[in-house]
């Protein structure tokens, strides 16, 4: 029955969020330098094995380093190849070491798989106190990933290629209660990269912004149950991969788009309803 649920999920999502034949990844994505964050879990993790699988060299970076060297060492046995580096996306100066280590050990980077994030579901009023939560929220999911690719989007510009994936979420398009710190964040990293990629599209590098619905992870895991239907790690990995290969601007499901408009015409019932429905869990 759950099978049945996800696989009528799959369907919801359409046609351009189904995997592509290895073959075109490995054409897309073989013998690149391609650096996944957030690669210590979940769909960074997945991504991370994927590409390394289709001929990618992956650097691998997040905090958990542990984890990050026990996958590389599994890719490396598996005859891949992959670098593990420890990085804080929001210690600037880390970020900045990141970038120089990568470009000192690999001459460049090809890819940015930016992926690496932090949730957090909070209404204000138990935000009270604890605004130091939004604001790390801000420094790992806009202004670390915009540091990083700031050291990197020249490198790539000068060599006239290069691509950047950014896993963002559906909270973009419909900002809902209780997301506002998360919500936010991820919207100023896709306004930042909206203003960026006609810059960099000028010399040849492409940006997808890919806003995923719900993934089945370590971080959706407190708030959202594991019977829900969403997608597994596995097959965000092969969304990933697929606009690795087409490299979409923006990768929505295909319902978003009008229901986004919808709300945003009607912006005052659109928050009526979640103020009435706040009412009645309270
Ligand atoms: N799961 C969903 O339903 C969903 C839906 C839409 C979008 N997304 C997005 O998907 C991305 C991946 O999330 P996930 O669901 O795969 O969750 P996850 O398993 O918790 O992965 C999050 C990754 O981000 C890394 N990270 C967190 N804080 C970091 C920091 N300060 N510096 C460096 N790395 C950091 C974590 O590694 P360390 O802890 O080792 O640093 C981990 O590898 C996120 O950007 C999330 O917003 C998820």
């Amino acid at each position: 029955m759950m099978g049945v649920i996800h696989a009528g999920y799959r369907l919801l999502l359409g046609p351009s969020w189904s995997r592509v034949a290895p073959a075109r990844l490995e054409a897309a994505v073989g013998d690149r330098v391609v650096l996944v964050t957030g690669a210590s879990s979940g769909i960074g993790a997945g991504t991370a094995e994927l590409l390394a699988g289709a001929g990618a060299h992956v650097l691998l970076a997040a905090r958990r380093l542990d984890r990050l060297q026990g996958l590389a060492d599994r890719i490396t046995a598996s005859g891949g190849r992959a670098t593990a580096y420890g990085v804080d996306l929001a210690d600037p100066e880390a970020v900045d070491q990141l970038v120089a280590d990568v470009l000192a050990d690999h001459g460049r980077v090809d890819v940015v798989v930016s992926n690496a994030g932090k949730s957090i579901r909070r209404s204000l009023a138990a935000t009270e106190g604890r605004f130091h939560d939004v604001t790390r929220t801000d420094s790992v999911n806009y202004l670390g990933p915009a540091r990083l690719l700031s050291g990197l989007l020249p490198g790539m510009r000068a060599r006239g290629a290069g691509h950047v994936v950014n896993v963002s979420s559906l909270n973009v398009d419909l900002p809902v209660a209780q997301w506002a710190g998360y919500s936010a964040s991820k919207a100023a990293f896709e306004t930042w990269l909206r203003c960026v990629a006609p810059e960099v599209r000028r010399d040849g590098v492409r940006v997808t912004s890919i806003h995923f619905p719900l993934v089945h992870t370590e971080m959706s895991a407190p708030t959202y149950d594991a019977r829900l239907p969403g997608l597994t790690v596995e097959a965000a990995a092969e969304v990933i991969g697929r606009a690795l290969v087409h490299r979409p601007r923006l990768l929505v499901p295909w319902w978003v788009r009008p229901v986004a408009l919808a709300a945003s015409v009607a912006q005052g019932p659109y928050e009526a309803v979640q103020a009435q429905v706040l009412r009645w869990s309270r």
